[in-house]
């Protein structure tokens, strides 16, 4: 695809000669005024603006001004009919790239839009290279189990094929969307964006112009020079549809539609848009649980599931929790200032027992809270005062009625540390390792039970 150049001035004659230079190399937009090139900028997003100083509605350094004030990065040559050396250092300071003085020569445009546009192609070489090294350092997936190894080999299989749908299943906060993102950046050099959809986020009524995006005029609210949908911005990227679980219904079917064909519209578009993303769902809720209940249509399930990772819960892999307590520390140690480096023994063994029903966002939480609001270099059994009293706070909600899972639940405990204490032939302390309880809670346990 070529660039495009939007062309700004007031004289008719030039814009038509500009123009016909220009058009068999570079796309091509014109306009004669300065508030226009401000909207044109801003809905079609030229790789170049020349800019006449003189225009009629306001002056060409104010229009200067705000477009870059819309884009920083903008690209801009001035165009002036008299070499007004304090307008142009004055264009220059606001952050114009060249001039060009009229009677404009054609060899000298040529070379000064060839040298703008290599410009900033370098530059967003540059910008996107500097992006994907930070996102990759922010999207590492932490995790030494087994089932995070295996987890990662398939990812890194799948990201070789981007048009190979993906759908990753499991509980909140056990790293989806890490995953998801993980599979992007292991595709490649230059992966393009990564456009996330919260699918349930949507209203239902937007759906559709908001995947799909929408031609000028397509209803009313819509924007006057319609506006590209998030599988257009996805282009060359990634579409991460997440939570499709509770998408809409009536938009199931239409995205069923374009993951068939490969090709969408727009709204009020007659123009076919190719889809060259690739897709990525994820979902909390069991995916084969809410066809069954017909909350999703069973033919966008088939058509998502051709690869199905499932992220276990953290509480299924006990070998990444001690990894990621030590991630988040040393994360947040640098974020708050803070010099965190040691875990408890009864600290480890409280980590390790819980069950993290909110899984790594929970555990990543507990320790932004420990290390902001904690000092010291160890993290103590006191600091998991929330996690380490789930089990009996449980206890006190269940209440009366269920005392006998209650019951059942006292003696199979009864019974457990009496054979650990067996075992260990009366040893508190080495029957608590045994357990992975912390020593304080079995001391707690065997006067409660009376052992
Ligand atoms: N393996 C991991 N390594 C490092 N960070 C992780 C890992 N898993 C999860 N996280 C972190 O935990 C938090 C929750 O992860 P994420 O948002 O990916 O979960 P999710 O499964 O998408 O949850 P939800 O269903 O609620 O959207 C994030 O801050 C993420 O950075
Ligand atoms: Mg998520």
């Amino acid at each position: 695809m070529s660039e495009t150049i939007l062309i700004v001035d007031d004289e008719k004659s030039l814009l038509k000669a500009l123009r016909i230079t220009l058009e068999g190399k570079y796309g091509v937009i014109t306009t004669e005024t300065g508030s226009n090139a401000i909207k044109l900028f801003q809905h079609k997003g030229p790789d170049l603006v020349l800019l006449d100083i003189g225009l009629p509605d306001m002056s060409g350094i104010v229009t200067l001004k705000e477009i870059k004030e819309k884009d920083p990065d903008a690209m801009v040559i001035m165009v002036t009919a008299v070499e007004d050396v304090k307008t142009i250092v004055e264009a220059v300071k606001l952050g114009a790239y060249d001039y060009l003085v009229k009677p404009i020569n054609s060899q000298e445009l040529f070379l000064t839009v060839k040298n703008a546009i290599e410009s900033r192609q370098l530059k967003n070489q540059i910008r996107l290279l500097q992006q994907a090294d930070i996102d990759r350092y922010k999207f590492e997936i932490i995790g030494r189990s087994p089932e995070i190894k295996k987890m990662i080999k398939v990812a890194k299989k799948v990201s070789k094929s981007v048009d190979t749908p993906v759908l990753i299943v499991g509980e909140s906060g056990t790293g989806k969307g890490v995953l998801a993102r993980a599979i992007h950046y292991s595709a490649g050099k230059n992966p393009g964006p990564f456009i996330t959809v919260n699918c349930g986020a949507i209203a239902k009524d937007l759906v559709e112009s908001e995947l799909f995006g929408y031609e000028q005029g397509a209803f009313t609210g819509a924007h006057a020079d319609g506006k590209k949908g998030r599988f257009e911005e996805s282009a060359g990227g990634t579409i991460f549809l997440d939570e499709i679980g509770v998408m809409p219904f009536s938009a199931q079917a239409k995205l069923l539609r374009v993951l068939e064909d490969r090709v969408f519209y727009r709204v009020g578009g007659t123009e076919e848009i190719e889809v060259s993303s690739r897709i990525i769902a994820a979902t909390n809720i069991d995916p084969e649980k809410a066809v069954e209940d017909g909350l999703f249509r069973k033919d966008l399930f088939y058509r998502l599931n051709v690869v199905k990772i499932e992220v276990p819960p953290l509480s299924e892999r006990e070998d990444d929790i001690l990894l990621l307590v030590e991630h988040f520390m040393d994360y947040y140690n640098v974020k708050f200032g803070k010099g965190f480096t040691k875990i408890s023994p009864e600290a480890r063994a409280i980590l390790l027992q819980y069950h993290w029903p909110g899984n790594v966002r929970e555990l990543k939480n507990l320790l932004e809270r420990i290390i902001l609001l904690e000092d010291g270099d160890t993290i103590l059994p006191g600091q998991l005062a929330l996690i380490s009293n789930v089990d009996e706070k449980r206890n006190k909600v269940i209440g009366p009625g269920v005392t006998d899972a209650c019951l059942d639940y006292e003696k199979v405990t009864g019974d457990l540390i009496k054979k650990a204490l067996k075992r260990t032939r009366g040893n508190v302390r080495e029957a608590a390792e045994v357990l992975n309880m912390p020593v304080h809670k079995l001391r707690y346990r065997i006067k409660k039970f009376g052992l």
